[in-house]
């Protein structure tokens, strides 16, 4: 069968969808890019947002011609919003025919299997839900899903993202991800590392580690206990390597150890992502993310005296639950003074079944959260450009891995800034140093040396 695989959301989500896509081709399926050539439609989508989960339901129902269109087309809805809505897709789109959570994954294929072109025969197949049920139980039903990697089904073969866990403890009272992706789980060490090589051997240089907390990551061995660093340090040791990245990471667990590791380590890229998420104790109290402005302050002077070259970036949501205008001021000034290299702005989007939708009304008006936004964002892209022209007139080293426009070729440097120079044979999915002779706040542009 063709299958069609569109997803939304973060890199977790583009990982599954990677894996999903090669447990579908080992199944015997084809994946394609036509929709309109296609027997099966999958989404992979995301809950963080009310948008993104607006743009599947509305995306669904201009999939009922389609699937009217030729009988024993087949629609399948996975990732966060399978699992926090459940019957509610069938209720709301009945043309739907399975729903299957993040931690079912594994089952993909076998499930299609099952069900595929017997009328009446839809499917959900999610999670357990946190705290209705024992917590050993609810994780073991979110299954750990990290099969043997096909390169051909990655976006490139010199890039590849390796889970080093699942799921998040933390309970941020606006995240929705600790009930849709289930309890913290890492992943064995040996496995990981055992990954890496194999990714490495299949072509990878640049390995992204990802977790909700990837600084969290803690594996117990015996007498000892395997953290982030280590992982860093075992992947810095394999050949093939030349780039190792890890996000997101949580304030609160940016270890020494960590921070080291970085310094030290040549192919780790000094690039940190630590959303702050507000700069008002008050607003981070509300939010539980049990550290102040203050505290966040001082981990980003830690990793600057650590690894001076390092780019910061940072989430902010804007509008949360009763912040006022004092209270944006305070991440105003976060903002200014964090110099972070590009801060992503969220407008505040309730969750269902999160703790602020039940302790707290969602009272600041749309119209707000726009201007908070917006203002936000001018004084980041501000900095932004300010940190990408001290880029000017020196050379960097990027990896290029992205065809751009007019002829352009896009890749990144070390510390994560986006180049773009004139494209010439033999860029793409190689190192190369580039002279910076331009700089816009996103992009650096420069000519390869
Ligand atoms: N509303 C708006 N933004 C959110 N994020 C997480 N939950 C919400 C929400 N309910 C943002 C946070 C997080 C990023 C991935 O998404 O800033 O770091
Ligand atoms: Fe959500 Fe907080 Fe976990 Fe990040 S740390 S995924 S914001 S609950």
């Amino acid at each position: 069968m063709l299958f069609y695989l569109e997803t939304l959301g973060c890199q977790m989500n583009v990982l599954d969808s990677e894996l999903a896509t090669a447990q579908l081709m080992e199944a015997g399926h084809e994946p394609t890019t036509d929709r309109d050539a296609a027997d099966i439609f999958l989404f992979n989508t995301c809950s963080i947002r009310q948008h993104a989960e607006d743009k599947v339901y509305s995306a669904l129902g201009r999939l009922k011609p389609w699937k009217a269109a030729q009988p024993g087309r087949f629609i399948g809805i996975l990732g966060c919003m399978a699992q926090k809505d459940k019957e509610l897709i069938f209720r709301r789109a009945p043309h739907v025919d399975l729903v299957l959570g993040p931690g079912q994954l594994e089952r993909l294929s076998t499930i299609i299997a099952e069900i595929y072109g017997q009328r009446g025969t839809r499917r959900l197949e999610v999670s357990l839900v946190r705290g209705e049920h024992r917590h050993e139980q609810v994780k073991e039903s979110f299954r750990k899903f990290d099969p043997l990697r096909r390169p051909q089904v990655r976006k490139n073969r010199f890039q590849a993202m390796v889970r080093v866990m699942l799921g998040c403890d933390k309970f941020c009272a606006y995240c929705v991800v600790p009930s849709v992706r289930g309890p913290e789980q890492c992943r064995p060490h040996r496995e990981i590392e055992e990954e890496v090589r194999i990714l490495a051997d299949q072509g990878a240089m640049e390995i992204t580690f990802i977790g909700q907390t990837v600084n969290s990551y803690r594996y117990k061995n015996g007498e000892t206990t395997i953290r982030l660093s280590d992982l860093l340090e075992k992947a810095n040791a394999v050949n093939g390597v030349e780039r190792i990245r890890f996000v997101t990471n949580y304030p609160n667990g940016m270890t020494d150890d960590l921070l080291q590791a970085v310094r030290d380590l040549p192919k780790v890229a000094p690039y940190f992502h630590v959303p702050a998420q507000s700069g008002a104790n008050t607003v981070l109290q509300r939010m539980k993310r049990n550290y102040t402005a203050g505290d966040y302050q001082n981990l980003l002077d830690r990793i600057r005296t650590t690894v001076p070259d390092a780019a910061i970036t940072s989430d902010f949501i804007v509008g949360f639950c009763g912040e006022t205008e004092e209270e944006f001021q305070q991440t105003k000034e976060l903002v200014r003074t964090g110099r972070f290299k590009n801060s992503f702005i969220f407008k505040y989007s309730e969750r269902p079944g999160t703790q602020a939708a039940e302790l707290y009304p969602d009272d600041v008006p749309e119209e707000t959260k726009r201007l908070r936004n917006s203002e936000l964002l001018e004084i980041q892209d501000a900095i932004s450009l300010e940190l990408n022209r001290e880029f000017l007139g020196k050379t960097v080293r990027v990896l290029f891995d992205e065809q751009g426009e007019n002829g352009q070729i896009l890749g990144r440097t070390d510390c994560d800034r986006i180049v773009a120079c004139e494209e010439t044979p033999h860029l793409f999915g190689r190192f190369s140093n580039v002279f910076i002779d331009d700089a816009l706040p996103f992009t650096l542009l420069g000519r390869v040396m």
